[in-house]
């Protein structure tokens, strides 16, 4: 079989990927209705394209938090990227440099923080961070960041504890021995088994994480850093304007990909509120659901300013390594022309909220 979108990627990748690995990468949580509503939250959305307006010169860069960038789409965190190929976060960091994006990596990576950086020099990366019980751990984690030339930490906000993911429970969801969480000196926290007969990772998480992080704990990482501070998993236009008055560099909407607060909204439809309330003065982003070009198109149509993948960039890497991700950027940045050419958009300034509106809208 060809690949020549995502979804066939994502096919690809479910053939070749061991059960417990694929159950953990597409899972989201509960009865999956948010997971599933990333998606279809974008088929309920229409594009009203403009003619004759000369796409024949085309510029999808764009500047985040000072950086040129090639398009607005990056990779988001992942965790534990060699379940889907050797190559691992390498790879994947790899890709993003090639296609000039931005890459995030997870805390919970399978290659270091010094690894990563080593292998991809060139790629704009940033570093996503989970605030651990053990502080000073946590100051090490941002200290290595730093060094290695992280530009941003990513403080992701949505997960006080593990949501509920049922397919990871039944599969008791180990870390394969021959893996770890590279970025650990500590045995115990290098790897994760069930002890409980559940999540093996559900166990890590309530046992390392901090629950009772909060808004004091921005302050706490302000002052312990320079580096520009992002929230990942705001999904209201309350929690947005916490982040502005806090000082935060931006923020990102997300859900998590579904995998924590089940029913919670899909990420597109919260977008509209988030911006409203703060995008004049707040760097705002999102992922979840991103699958090709219309979708990108509606996400900065509705004011992100660029958008993130999770479980595509890890189908690619299933497929074919760092080379598969390479791909699938290809293929996304195709259709994000394709699509600004179709709807008479050369450049990411001229693609304005007009141009989506809710399938209601149509049929009264
Ligand atoms: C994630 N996500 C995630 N987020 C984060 O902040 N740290 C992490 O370690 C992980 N790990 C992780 C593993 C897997 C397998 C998935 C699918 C997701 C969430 C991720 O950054 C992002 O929010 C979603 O994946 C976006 O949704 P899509 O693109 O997967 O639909």
């Amino acid at each position: 079989m060809s690949l020549i979108c995502v979804a066939d990627f994502e096919q690809r990748a479910k053939q070749q990927l061991e059960r417990t690995a694929l159950d953990f990468y597409r899972n989201g949580a509960g009865e999956q209705v948010t997971l599933g509503q990333n998606r279809e939250a974008y088929k309920r959305l229409r594009l009203r394209p403009r003619c004759l307006r000369d796409v024949s010169q085309l510029d999808t860069s764009c500047k985040i938090l000072g950086q040129q960038l090639n398009w607005p789409l990056g990779i988001a965190p992942t965790a534990m990227q060699k379940l889907a190929h050797p190559d691992g976060e390498l790879g994947t960091a790899r890709a993003a440099g090639q296609a000039g994006s931005i890459f995030i990596l997870s805390t919970l990576s399978t290659c270091s923080i010094e690894e990563v950086a080593v292998a991809a020099p060139e790629t704009c990366k940033w570093f996503q961070l989970y605030i651990y019980k053990d502080r000073s751990l946590t100051e090490q984690l941002v200290r290595r960041a730093e060094l290695a030339q992280f530009k941003a930490l990513v403080l992701t906000v949505d997960l006080p504890i593990n949501g509920d993911r049922r397919a990871d429970a039944r599969n008791q969801f180990s870390l394969p021995p021959h893996l770890r969480l590279a970025n650990f000196q500590d045995e115990l926290m290098q790897g994760f088994v069930s002890k409980l007969g559940g999540s093996g990772l559900n166990e890590y998480v309530a046992s390392q994480f901090d629950p009772s992080i909060s808004w004091q704990d921005i302050k706490w990482l302000q002052q312990l850093t320079q580096l520009p501070i992002v929230l990942k998993g705001i999904l209201t236009a309350e929690d947005a304007q916490l982040a502005r008055n806090f000082g935060c560099a931006g923020i990102i909407v997300s859900n998590h990909g579904g995998r924590q607060l089940d029913t919670a909204p899909a990420t597109i439809e919260a977008l509209p509120e988030i911006v409203a309330a703060v995008g004049k003065d707040l760097l705002v982003m999102l992922d979840g659901g991103i699958m090709q070009g219309t979708d990108i198109f509606k996400a900065l149509a509705l004011g992100a300013q660029t958008v993130f993948i999770g479980r595509p960039a890890l189908w690619g890497l299933a497929a074919n390594g760092q080379r598969g991700v390479e791909q699938l950027l290809q293929i996304m940045r195709h259709d994000l022309e394709i699509t600004m050419k179709l709807a008479g958009c050369p450049t990411l300034r001229d693609i304005q909220p007009s141009m989506v509106v809710h399938e209601s809208s149509y049929s009264q």
